[in-house]
Order: structure tokens, then C-alpha cells, then sequence
């Protein structure tokens, strides 16, 4: 293994990519190896005040600055966690990154794609994720997956049909970075998610 790997897991709100990357976590350390688990937007004191404004409900902002807000959120983080803790040659397994700045703020949000890519590698210093795993379903099976489990939350408040609008946004830059974006079928039972998940690690390292 190159120093550091560098894991990020992307997909609708409710898709379930938190537990998962705590469970994916939880098996690397397991097998020994040093993992830092951590999310955007956030992952540092800044990078998380910069998250409360970011996502607030109460203050109005263009998609320009919400943009601007995400990815200065993503240059604190990469700079005070993720390239120090790469480079001590950890495992940094990371829910969301720079695919949802494209998909939110450019696929939904109607910001130019090439334009937010660059700003994007900007933010970031040019770092991309090794792989990203995208879990991908249908809105209505994964809606029915957490009901029966009695979770009724913001992904049933934005309503099926923004969920089907972030999944084939998903989609197309799976499409747009076959090598790196790998597809996991988030329809299934979680542990089978997971299982799916570290069979697919484990070819990296
Ligand atoms: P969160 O409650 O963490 O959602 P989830 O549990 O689904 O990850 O909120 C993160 C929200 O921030 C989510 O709706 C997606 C959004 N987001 C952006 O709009 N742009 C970004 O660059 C990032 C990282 C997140």
C-alpha cells in the first residue's frame, strides 16, 4: 500500500453511508490498520462553523457562496486532517467530499460543472480520493427500507422526487469517473452493504 488511502463514501441523504463507513472504519482498525473516520461538511472547529452556515435553514445565500462555503470548509479539512493523516500513512475514510459540492451545488444547484471542479481542486489542493463509493438506490426502496425501521427524517422531508433528482446527478459523474467512482448497491441488508464494501478495500490494500 502507497503512504495513506484515501476513502470517500458519497450518496443521497438516508442512503446509510455514515454507518457504513463507521462499520468499514471499525474493520481496517480491526485488521490494524490506523483509520481516521471523518465527514464534510466539517471535520475540523472551522470546517464545522463553516457547515453551520453552510446548511442553516435561516440564512439565504446565492449557490455561489454556498459553494464557496463548502469548499473553504473542504481546504480546512484537507489541510489540518486529511493530508497530515494521509501522510502518516493512514487510512482516512471520509463520509462526503468533493462529488457532493458537484452534485448539490452544480447538478441540483445549477453552478457550472467545470467551473466547480476547478474551484473544487482548489480547495482541496488538487486532492482527490484513491476510490469513492457511491451507494446507489432507488429513493422509494431505500424510503421503505427506513420507515420500516421507523427513521422518518429529512430524506422523507425532501420527497421522492428530489432523492431520484440526486441519485441520477450521482449517476452521471459515476459516469463522468468510472475509474475512481466505484457503484455499491445500497438496496440491500447492511451488512451485505458492508461485506460488499470491504471485499472491495481489501483489493487496494
Ligand atoms: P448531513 O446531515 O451530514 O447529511 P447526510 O447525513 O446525508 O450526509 O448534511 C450534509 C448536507 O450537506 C447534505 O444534504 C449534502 C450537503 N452538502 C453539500 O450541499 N455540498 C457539499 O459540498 C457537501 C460536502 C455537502
Amino acid at each position: 500500500m502507497k503512504k495513506g488511502f484515501f476513502i470517500t463514501l458519497e450518496g443521497p441523504d438516508g442512503s446509510g453511508k455514515t454507518t457504513q463507513a463507521k462499520r468499514l472504519g471499525a474493520y481496517l482498525e480491526k485488521i490494524g490498520l490506523e483509520v481516521v473516520l471523518t465527514r464534510e461538511p466539517g471535520g475540523t472547529d472551522l470546517a464545522e462553523t463553516l457547515r453551520s452556515l453552510a446548511l442553516s435553514p435561516e440564512i439565504t445565500m446565492s449557490k455561489r457562496v454556498e459553494s464557496l462555503l463548502h469548499v473553504a470548509a473542504r481546504a480546512d479539512h484537507v489541510d489540518k486532517v486529511i493530508r497530515p493523516s494521509l501522510k502518516a500513512g493512514k487510512v482516512v475514510i471520509c463520509d462526503r467530499f468533493s462529488d457532493s459540492t458537484l452534485v448539490y451545488q452544480g447538478l441540483l444547484g445549477g453552478m457550472d460543472l467545470d467551473e466547480l471542479e476547478r474551484l473544487s481542486l482548489f480547495g482541496s489542493a488538487g486532492l482527490m480520493p484513491d476510490v469513492t463509493f457511491l451507494i446507489d438506490g432507488d429513493p422509494r426502496i431505500l424510503l421503505t427500507r427506513r420507515q420500516a425501521r421507523g427513521v422518518t427524517d429529512k430524506f422523507e422531508a425532501q420527497g421522492l422526487s428530489f432523492q431520484e433528482t440526486i441519485r441520477q446527478g450521482y449517476l452521471s459523474l459515476s459516469a463522468r469517473y468510472p475509474e475512481r467512482i466505484l457503484l455499491i448497491d445500497g438496496e440491500g441488508d447492511p451488512d451485505s452493504i458492508t461485506r460488499t464494501l470491504i471485499k472491495k478495500v481489501e483489493k487496494f490494500l
